[in-house]
């Protein structure tokens, strides 16, 4: 069964203050959907104490990034063992803002799922096209290329915990929304392309996540689908009540049996 997850992905949002609020309102309200997995993933900085905010609540916590070596000479980076020490067990590889701005390559992001794995975390590996793969009609194979090189000499053992987030570049932050029609297409495809290079039984596990510009105004049209199990979402995860909202409505979406 592919359990909805509903995951806030803060970026680099939100004073302590408003963090510590955020997280204290959402362990209160929570209780009133339990059939959805729910994360946030929040900073580094605020990691320890929103865990400890956390603690006893269903809401896990999870990283934004981290670097795929278990320690030396990379100022500024963060190793898994760090992460784990600490209580993380789930953190988001190969964002687009990641891919984007901070050039992280396919081969690197390989090397995080990788990383992630060997410590035991669930990783949530981004993938998505931008609007000029769109329009020339080449989304399914570029999500289909990243999925593969992140997945390089990995088993479908290895992968049985992996997440997978469908965001399309030009969804992400614009206020555009990928049609969840659309958004079907692009994991049918990645199911695909999962059962011939791993299994059938690895195609039917992994669950997978649109984000992109999610709203609790746009959400249904995605979530009622049985092939998206959740959402990463990025603005909306922000204010309680709207996070909430989103929350609540994977948990009346069907679920895959
Ligand atoms: P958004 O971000 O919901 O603000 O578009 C989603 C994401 O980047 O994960």
């Amino acid at each position: 069964m592919r359990k909805k997850i509903i995951v806030a992905n803060w970026k680099m949002n939100l004073s302590f203050k408003d963090a510590e609020d955020l997280v204290s309102q959402l362990k209160t309200q929570i209780s009133k959907v339990p059939n959805v997995d729910v994360a946030v993933c929040p900073s580094f900085v605020y990691l320890p104490q929103i865990i400890n905010i956390l603690k006893g609540s269903q809401i896990q916590v999870g990283a934004q990034n981290m670097y795929f070596k278990d320690e030396g000479a990379y100022t500024g980076e963060i190793a898994p063992g760090m992460l784990k020490d600490i209580g993380i067990r789930m953190v988001i590889i190969g964002h687009s803002e990641r891919r984007q701005i901070f050039k992280e390559t396919d081969e690197e992001i390989n090397l995080k799922v990788k990383a992630a794995l060997k410590f035991g975390f669930i990783p949530i590996l981004c993938i998505g096209e931008d609007l000029e793969t769109r329009e020339k009609g080449e989304a399914e194979k570029w999500v289909n290329k990243q999925f593969l090189a992140a997945t390089r000499d990995l088993t479908s053992v290895d992968l049985e915990k992996l997440i997978i987030a469908y965001e399309p570049i030009w969804a992400i932050g614009t206020g555009k929304i990928c049609s969840g029609e659309d958004a079907v297409k692009i994991n049918k495809s990645l199911r695909k392309t999962i059962t011939e290079k791993f299994s059938l039984a690895l195609s039917e596990k992994i669950r997978m996540l649109y984000g992109g510009s999610i709203k609790s105004s746009n959400f249904s049209e995605h979530i009622k689908h049985n092939d998206i199990n959740g959402g990463l979402v990025g603005g909306a995860s922000l204010k309680a009540d709207e996070f909430l909202k989103i929350i609540e409505l994977a948990s009346m979406a069907p679920v895959k049996a």
